[in-house]
């Protein structure tokens, strides 16, 4: 007796570890109108990740301005405020709803950043640094070529009589229709 419900309970441990797996894997994800890949959120984590991104253009930003005043202090700075650090505190629920190549790219994004921040700090030159601009923006094209946001909310949904997602306009409505 004591032997089987070790067993179920293994069984078990090895279900709810593996579909968290193929969870963290393959994230929460549907096809949006534009026929990029859209990642449902709920409507604060979309908000989250958007803030993310509006920082990352204001470090782009912050960095190429100081470059044209030759400021390479300031210029490290702008590149360390998009830095690992700004992507630490994320959530584990996140996390798991953005799909392995998405945080791959994201995560190496910020580590670019932090990169950038210790190369000017060593000296490198404005065409070393100007190269390692470029090769960051070539991530956020890369990203944004096929990936989008949607928030969805679980509500309930009165007529069916279940919950439902509530999506919003850009998706499909027949992505969730079986
Ligand atoms: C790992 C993927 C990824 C990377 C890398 C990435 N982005 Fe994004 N970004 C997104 C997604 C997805 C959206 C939402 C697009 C949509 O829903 O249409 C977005 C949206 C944005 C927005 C709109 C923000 C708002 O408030 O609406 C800005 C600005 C932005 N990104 C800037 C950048 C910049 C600058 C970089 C590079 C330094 C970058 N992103 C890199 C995925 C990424």
């Amino acid at each position: 007796m004591k032997n089987k419900i070790g067993i179920i309970s293994l069984v078990l441990w090895v279900l709810t570890v593996g579909l968290f797996a193929i969870f963290f894997v393959k994230g929460t994800t549907t096809v949006s109108s534009d026929q990029r890949r859209a990642i449902l959120l709920s409507p604060s984590e979309k908000d989250l990740v958007l803030g993310e991104m509006r920082t990352m253009l204001t470090a782009v930003n912050g960095v190429l301005g100081a470059l044209s005043e030759n400021d390479m202090k300031k210029a490290a700075l702008a590149a360390s405020s998009a830095g690992m650090a700004m992507a630490v505190d994320t959530s584990p629920i996140l996390m798991a709803k953005l799909p392995l190549d998405f945080k791959e790219l994201g995560m190496g994004t910020h580590k670019a950043f932090d990169d950038i921040s210790a190369a000017i700090g060593k000296g490198a030159t404005l065409p070393e640094i100007l190269k390692s601009m470029h090769q960051i923006t070539n991530r956020c094209v890369a990203c944004h070529q096929v990936n989008r946001l949607s928030s969805a909310e679980l509500s309930f949904d009165k007529r069916q009589n279940q919950f439902a997602l509530n999506v919003e306009k850009n998706y499909e409505w027949k992505n969730y229709q079986k």
